[in-house]
Order: structure tokens, then C-alpha cells, then sequence
């Protein structure tokens, strides 16, 4: 017979930057004695590239179990919403009925009416937010009212954040009628019955967003819990912690470790947008010619869906400084002691996981949260800089091998470096024995039951 402390079902929204912090939080509750179940759509569940080692997993529908490709975002949501609760309702009866009863939910801020299933069937619910909190912060003062929108101001002061300019807020503000159905999910689904949630994970650490976490704190029972990336990448606790454990993208990962391991220490531009962004080709070709430029050696990873957007004769005329793929393990590709910098898209997994592994950055947002995450790695974090985009929103060539010069120059990207480091530091702290993330992980599971 199994032996375990409580049953928590894990249900991330079905989309890898949400999937890994979810699952690495999981695995943190499973070595505390809690059982996990991870909970995916049909879909998802068909699809997965690799299995996640001894956590158990188990499907929902979420009504488009052949895939939801070209449906619109409301749509989905909604339909979401039907037939998860549903079907979700039957899985935790299921598992009651085989002697595995479920005793709370873990569920995505994305996904709220997790907490009504959970409530209905007396467990406790308890809400996951895979953004930075000084991002969830903007939502709640929307959410409030407190934050009029469309905004009328060039700048606007939230409590517990610094000033904000217009287009430092997240996109979904910013350009207010830009997806009204995301924006309906993340300013109003998302907050809609925070306050009836048992408690509130946030993935962050303390340390790092110490001022508007006490902002949150005074008003929700906020905790941070993060950086959610293994422990091997963190302060070393867990041997077998190494991996986020489900990937959505095939990896090629022998290729571009075996490329990395020939390149000398801090030597290499790593580039990187995600798993969902899309660049325009016209920013796709800047990005390939500012890379060539800057005679840096580049790690590119382009997904097979954007692939076509890539000048022609740029991998002939650059396979001697650069290797393109796919997908990549991008921890140890972080962690790899060629690295140099990162270019990215400041997706918030990505931040944290530079941020944690103590690699400057040279931020390029596209959308969602992203501008907020940039505007902190830049100047409340000062582990990067931003490269600007012109007047037609291109970051144009010149701009991005000059941001590599900077960033990779000794001299002159001392301080984003000795930066990055302490916050390597911090993140690890939040983890050691009694650090802030560790303690609240702990608290949570000798509460649970
Ligand atoms: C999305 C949103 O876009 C982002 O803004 C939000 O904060 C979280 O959800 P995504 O765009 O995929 O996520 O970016 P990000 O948050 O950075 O997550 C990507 C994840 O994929 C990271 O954990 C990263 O390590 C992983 N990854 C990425 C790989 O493992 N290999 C790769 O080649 C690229």
C-alpha cells in the first residue's frame, strides 16, 4: 500500500510555460510525502513528448480532444470551463471509488472554476499564478477598478510597484482592446474568486519582488514559492530533481550540448522566444543579421513552426558562428559555463530561469507579460537591458549587435553580470534549508493534512 500525507491533483493550463513551474512545484509537495496526480486535457495527454517520471497522470476534457487548433480564444475558454468542470468532477469520483481520494486542487489561475469543483466536493482549492506577482498585481488593480482602462496617462502608479510607463505594463493593458477574451481571462477569470482560494502560490521568490509581494500580502494570503525549476539548478537538495519532466516540443538536446561543450566559458549568445511567440519575418531577418553581425558564437532555437520565416542562405552564411534548432533543454543550456547571454522574449519562466542561473539578458518582449518583465530585468533587477524596438516595432540589426556588445563586453556588461549573480544567489537562498520558498512549501503541506 501506498503510504502518503494527502492527495493533490496538479492541473496546469495546457501550454508548456504553465506546465513546467506546475509540475516543479509538484515535485517539490511529492518529496514533502504528497501524492500528486498531474491532470492534462485528452489532448495534451495523447501528445506528450515524454512522461513525467513517478508523478501519475490523468486527462480532462476540455471539449476539443482532437485539438483545438483555429478555434478562438473565448470560445475555448468557455467550452473549457463546461466540460473540464465537468469531466474533472467525474476523475476525483473515479479516484474516490478506487480507494485514491483527492484531498485538494492545485489548479491554474487560468482555470478558476477548479475552485467551485473542488469547493462542491469539499477539498481544498488552491490557486497557482505561473506570472511575476508585481504582474498579477497590475491585474488585480484592474480587476478592482483601482486601474482605469483604456489608460489615460503616459504613466501610472500602482501601489507596491515603481512608476510604470504605458508600454512597460503587460499588453493586455496597454493595447486594452488588443484579445479581449485573454484579457477577460487574465483581469477578470483569474481574479474572480481569488479571495475564496485556501492560499495563493505565487511563482516567484520573496526576495526578489519583496515590496509588492507585502503590497499583495497586506490584502490575499499571498506566498511565493519559487523559482520553480528543479532543485539541481537551485540549491542541490534533490538528486533526482534535474528535468521540468513533460515536454511538449521534441529536444535536440545531444546536438546542442555537444556544440555548447566545444565553446569556451561565457563565449556564447543563447536565443530563445518560447514556446508560443511569433516573430514577423521581417524581425526574424533583423534578428538573423544583428546575430551575424555581433561575430558572436549563437545558440538559436527556432521552433519548426516558425522556421519558414528565416532568411534565405542565413544558415550557410552563419554555420560557422551558429547552431539553429528546434527545441533545446534550455536549464542546462543556461547552466552551461559557455554561456554568455540571452536574448529572449522575457516569457516569465525564462526570466526566472536566468535570473536563477545567472545570465544576463537582452530582453526583446512580444506581448502578454512580457514588457513588465523586461522593465524589471532592466531597471529594478539590473541583470540586462532592453533592446528598443523602432517605430514600426522592429529591433532592427544594429540595435541587437550593439545590445551584444554591451552585454558581452567586460567591461561594459560588469555590472548586469555582478547582478546576475547576486539574484543566482538569492534564488538558491530561497530554497536552502528555512530560505523563504522552502518554509512555505513546508507550512503548506503540514497544513494539508
Ligand atoms: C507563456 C507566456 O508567453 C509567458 O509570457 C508567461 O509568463 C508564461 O506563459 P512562454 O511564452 O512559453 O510562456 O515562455 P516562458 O514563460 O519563458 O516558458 C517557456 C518554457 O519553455 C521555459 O520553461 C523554458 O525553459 C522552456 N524552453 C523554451 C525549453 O525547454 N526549450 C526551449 O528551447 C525553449
Amino acid at each position: 500500500m501506498e503510504t502518503y500525507r494527502a492527495h493533490c491533483l496538479i492541473l496546469p493550463f495546457p501550454i508548456q510555460g504553465h506546465i513546467n513551474p506546475m509540475l516543479q512545484f509538484a515535485t517539490r509537495l511529492q518529496h514533502q510525502g504528497t501524492k500528486i496526480t498531474l491532470v492534462t486535457t485528452k489532448f495534451l495527454f495523447k501528445s506528450l513528448q515524454e512522461a513525467s517520471g513517478s508523478i501519475s497522470v490523468e486527462a480532462i476534457s476540455d471539449g476539443y480532444d482532437e485539438g483545438a487548433n483555429g478555434v478562438a480564444a473565448g470560445i475555448y475558454l468557455a467550452m473549457f470551463r463546461k466540460c473540464g468542470s465537468e469531466t474533472l468532477t467525474e476523475l476525483i469520483l473515479k479516484l474516490h471509488d478506487l480507494g485514491c481520494p483527492v484531498d485538494c486542487i492545485v489548479y491554474d489561475a487560468f482555470l478558476p472554476w477548479c475552485l467551485d469543483v473542488a469547493k462542491s466536493l469539499g477539498l481544498r482549492g488552491v490557486v497557482f499564478f505561473t506570472q511575476s506577482c508585481a504582474v498579477n498585481n497590475i491585474y488585480y488593480h484592474a480587476h478592482k477598478g483601482c486601474l482605469k482602462l483604456p489608460l489615460e496617462e503616459t504613466e501610472v502608479d500602482i501601489p507596491g510597484l515603481p512608476p510604470l510607463l504605458a508600454s512597460d505594463l503587460p499588453s493586455f493593458i496597454s493595447d486594452y482592446a488588443s484579445y479581449p477574451a485573454i484579457y477577460q481571462l487574465v483581469v477578470h477569470d483569474q481574479m474572480e474568486n481569488i479571495e475564496e482560494a485556501d492560499w495563493i502560490f505565487f511563482n516567484t521568490f520573496y526576495k526578489l519582488e519583496e515590496e509588492v509581494n507585502d503590497w499583495m500580502a497586506k490584502i490575499l494570503p499571498v506566498k511565493t514559492i519559487g523559482p520553480a525549476i528543479p532543485s539541481m539548478y537551485l540549491e542541490k537538495s534533490l538528486e533526482d530533481d534535474k528535468h521540468y519532466g513533460l515536454n511538449l516540443f521534441k529536444s535536440m538536446t545531444k546536438a546542442c550540448m555537444s556544440w555548447l561543450n566545444e565553446r569556451s566559458v561565457s563565449s556564447v549568445v543563447y536565443v530563445a522566444f518560447g514556446s508560443l511567440a511569433e516573430l514577423n519575418a521581417e524581425q526574424m531577418e533583423e534578428l538573423a543579421w544583428g546575430l551575424r553581425k555581433s561575430n558572436y558564437y549563437f545558440l538559436w532555437v527556432v521552433r519548426e513552426s516558425e522556421s519558414n520565416k528565416l532568411p534565405k542562405d542565413f544558415l550557410e552564411e552563419s554555420s560557422d558562428k551558429g547552431l539553429i534548432i528546434s527545441w533545446c533543454p534550455q536549464l542546462e543550456v543556461l547552466a552551461h559555463e559557455s554561456m554568455g547571454c540571452f536574448i529572449t522574449h522575457c516569457g516569465w519562466n525564462s526570466t526566472l530561469e536566468a535570473l536563477s542561473l545567472g545570465v544576463p539578458i537582452i530582453a526583446m518582449p512580444q506581448w502578454t507579460d512580457q514588457s513588465t518583465n523586461a522593465k524589471f530585468v532592466m531597471d529594478i533587477w539590473k541583470t540586462g537591458i532592453k533592446a528598443l524596438p523602432d517605430e514600426n516595432g522592429i529591433v532592427r540589426r544594429n540595435v541587437i549587435s550593439q545590445c551584444i556588445s554591451l552585454v558581452m563586453d567586460k567591461k561594459k556588461g560588469q555590472e548586469n553580470s555582478q547582478n546576475a549573480k547576486k539574484w543566482k544567489d538569492l534564488a538558491r537562498q530561497a530554497f536552502d534549508e528555512g530560505g523563504s520558498s522552502d518554509a512555505n512549501i513546508k507550512d503548506f503541506v503540514s497544513k494539508l493534512v
